[in-house]
């Protein structure tokens, strides 16, 4: 018998969010937490390492009424490192290691009606047996359940794991879709649904099997209809598996995944049979105060910075497999993503090696349905040559999913290559290495070569994103480079070893507050103008730095020493021309810079005139940004040169009255026209009204004349007013309306 339909769907498999706990980190008494959640609050830079690094304990109480012949299990999407799992104070399931999911049976010893204590004792140590540790680290982990739990209860007959895998994709008539199921309990005899649902969720295709052992394989054939997916069409298709029993329906689960074919050649990446360059940054998962710990929303966030943001095709998640909330966002908006087991330059023993193994199966099993992932990085980065062991790694992924091309990032060109496609962290702030092998992809550049903070001279900055620009630029132009991509998003927590002395690498287009410094501008710049024009100076309009060009020589020579060499004022723009003036007279008139950034959509612009114009005539900018002999953008610059304004904005109206939803707050000091005071300074005050808390420093100092911090929702439905209080330019404030799920 098949399945009844929606009349018998509640017996089938039941999940919950196990989202509050009592936590305690053995100091002070335990208090009621949700997931995700970090072991420690901390400062965002200059806090020790060992300071997340200790034992701490989650409970929560399970009640849950199941039947006889249904079983139970706790499932957690990642906690930092290792985990051991009581019931009742009897151990059920361990996990070592903090970036991939694991399960843990309850079944056993729960009974139907009685509540149970379950525990999680969690070590955030940096445990050397356990990657990516065991080595320097250019990255902090931090501690906590940092990703979601959830309670499942299933028949003993379930569904354990479904691949989908689309076939002959370039071939409408030969087109499929092949469903491998596993199952698991005593199901031979049963049978097994699967369907096939657009996005209007009409049913395109179906199929029924009989079971005759727990793994079973059909497919979907006759799919002429289907539209492909591709990152400006990201298309997506709802597969669902039933398992059904006598007259009743057992289990079900849904996955969703996408009709495309993507390949690394040696001409280059290509997508549904075109070639296309890919341009894109790398991300780590952590943000300032909670680690890694931020709820789906904020991992959206992110990768909808790094796609619309900062326009690009694709991300590397480096160096782990990052929350599904951030491949999620991928899937449905076209961010191609290149996935990575843990790791930094540093390979275990066999046991070690085994977890890595481990967390390879974890990451291909959990996002191979996924049609945004276009690579599975089997290397630790930057590790050496290890035969046997990326042999192990390459076949196993290969195994589980012979679709997709794996690679693996190196920083020796004469490394041995086992994979599908060759990357290699290109750090040559000029001039490309040439290509060992092929299909080739630039997995990391600029990076710790030039780091720039938010509270550096506006010059490093613009020539930090030159620096961007160059190397994109040249990859852009050699036809063996499949895909560049940046190091990298945001700035990131790392340990004392590397970083700037604060435990930050300032290394990111985004500082670690996402708020975006002048490289962030060139990605930006690089869109199509139809999705929207962008103009942004790279520059701050300082007088003294345009001042000293036309005065006399002995000034110059007092001044240069201070200031280094003078840059010129560089802007990113996708319009064609911009002129440039100073109140009402005009000083220059400015055309891309082809000849130099030949291989852009959108080279910038530069103007070394403006100080030739300046003197008597200093005053505001006014920049007007042209296509097609129409001002299409305009932007103004005060020659003032003090903090106007202090202004703040919450990146979401809304959020969910759930006691999890976060959204950021972000502050920044301006001049009268909106442009960033990088010098200003000043703690800034923080209120919060209404039901929400505040997640960061307070006061906050500010960092490069702006800064952030998070607020969180309670379970209350209201307004959340925060205001913020700068010393001297007055008080600023944001309303967030907190709602409940229906209606947020
Ligand atoms: C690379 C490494 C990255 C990061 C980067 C800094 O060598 O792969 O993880 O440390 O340097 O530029």
């Amino acid at each position: 018998m098949g399945v009844d339909g929606a009349a018998t769907m509640a017996l089938a498999r039941r999940e919950h969010a196990l989202t509050t706990w009592q936590f305690s980190d053995g100091n002070v008494p335990s208090r009621a937490v949700t997931l995700p959640h970090t072991n420690v609050q901390l400062p965002w830079h200059g806090f020790a390492d060992a300071e997340f690094q200790f034992v701490s304990r989650y409970s929560t109480t399970v009640c849950e009424h199941f039947a006889a012949d249904e079983s139970v299990y706790v499932d957690f999407e990642a906690a930092m490192v290792a985990a051991v799992v009581y019931l009742n104070g009897v151990p059920v399931g361990q996990h070592r290691g903090g970036f991939t999911p694991f399960s843990v049976e309850l079944t056993p010893l729960l009974s139907s009606d009685v509540e149970a204590e379950l525990l999680v004792v969690l070590d955030s140590t940096e445990l050397s047996d356990v990657p990516p540790f065991g080595g320097r680290l250019d990255y902090l982990t931090f501690g906590g359940i940092y990703r979601e739990a959830t309670l499942r209860i299933v028949n003993e007959c379930h569904i354990n794991d479904v691949c989908v895998r689309a076939i002959d994709v370039m071939d409408p008539s030969r087109r499929a879709l092949e469903v491998a199921v596993s199952l698991l309990g005593p199901v031979v005899g049963m049978t097994v649904d699967v369907v096939l649902h657009d996005k209007e969720d009409r049913e395109l295709a179906s199929t029924r099997v009989r079971v005759d052992r727990a793994e079973l394989s059909t497919r979907l054939d006759s799919l002429e209809e289907v539209e492909l997916w591709s990152p400006e069409t990201p298309v997506l298709y709802r597969v669902t598996v039933s398992l059904g029993g006598e007259q009743r329906l057992i289990d079900h689960v849904q996955v969703r995944t996408g009709f495309r074919e993507l390949r690394f050649t040696e001409r280059g990446f290509s997508i549904n049979g075109k070639l296309r360059k890919l341009v894109g940054l790398n991300r780590h998962q952590t943000y300032p105060f909670v680690g890694a710990a931020m709820p789906a929303r904020i991992q959206r966030r992110d990768a909808e910075l790094i796609h619309r943001g900062f326009n690009c095709d694709i991300v590397r998640s480096s160096h782990y497999p990052p929350s599904k909330h951030f491949l999620d966002y991928c899937d449905e908006q076209g961010l191609l993503v290149i996935e990575e087991v843990p790791g930094w330059a540093h390979i275990g023993d066999d046991q070690w090696k085994s977890l890595l193994l481990r967390d390879l199966e974890a990451m291909i099993r959990r996002d191979r349905n996924r049609p945004s992932v276009v690579l599975w990085g089997v290397r630790v980065n930057e590790s050496p040559d290890d035969h046997a062991f990326y042999s192990a790694t390459n076949s196993l992924a290969h195994d589980l999913d012979p679709t997709r091309q794996t690679t693996g990032v190196r920083n020796r060109l004469n490394s041995e290559f086992l994979e599908d496609v060759f990357a290699f962290n290109d750090f040559r702030p000029d001039g490309r290495a040439s290509a060992p092998h092929l299909p080739y992809l630039i997995a990391e550049h600029t990076g710790h070569t030039y780091p720039s903070s938010a509270t550096d001279p506006a010059m490093h900055q613009q020539e930090h994103a030159l620096r961007h620009a160059r190397v994109v630029d040249q990859a852009l132009g050699d036809s063996s480079v499949g895909a560049v991509i940046g190091w990298c998003a945001f700035d990131y927590a790392t340990q004392s070893s590397s970083g700037a002395g604060d435990g930050i690498c300032y290394h990111g287009v985004a500082d670690i507050f996402r708020n975006v410094k002048p490289a962030a501008g060139f990605y930006s710049s690089q869109r199509d103008p139809s999705d929207g024009v962008v103009l942004e100076p790279a520059f701050a309009w300082v007088k003294a730095d345009f001042y000293w060009q036309s005065t006399e020589p002995h000034a110059r020579v007092a001044q240069a020493p201070l200031r280094g060499e003078l840059s010129p004022a560089v802007f990113f723009s996708n319009c064609e021309e911009l002129r440039l003036y100073v109140g009402e007279h005009w000083i220059d008139t400015l055309v891309p810079l082809r000849e130099e950034f030949p291989n852009l959509s959108h080279p910038p612009f530069r103007t070394m005139r403006v100080a030739e114009h300046e003197g008597e005539r200093w005053g505001d900018l006014r920049v007007e940004g042209l296509i097609a002999g129409k001002v299409v953008a305009k932007r103004m610059m005060s020659a003032r040169g003090y903090d106007a304004r202090f202004s703040v904005a919450a990146d979401d109206d809304q959020i969910f009255a759930d006691g999890v939803d976060m959204t950021r707050v972000a502050m920044v000091v301006t001049d009268e026209y909106g442009n960033i005071r990088r010098q200003a300074t000043g703690a800034v005050a923080l209120e919060i009204a209404g039901p929400g808390e505040l997640v960061g420093e307070n006061p906050f100092a500010l960092v490069g004349g702006s800064g952030a911090i998070w607020i969180r929702s309670d379970r209350e439905p209201g307004d959340i007013v925060v205001t913020m209080r700068h010393p001297t330019l007055g008080a600023a404030s944001v309303t967030v309306r907190s709602a409940g799920r229906g209606e947020a």
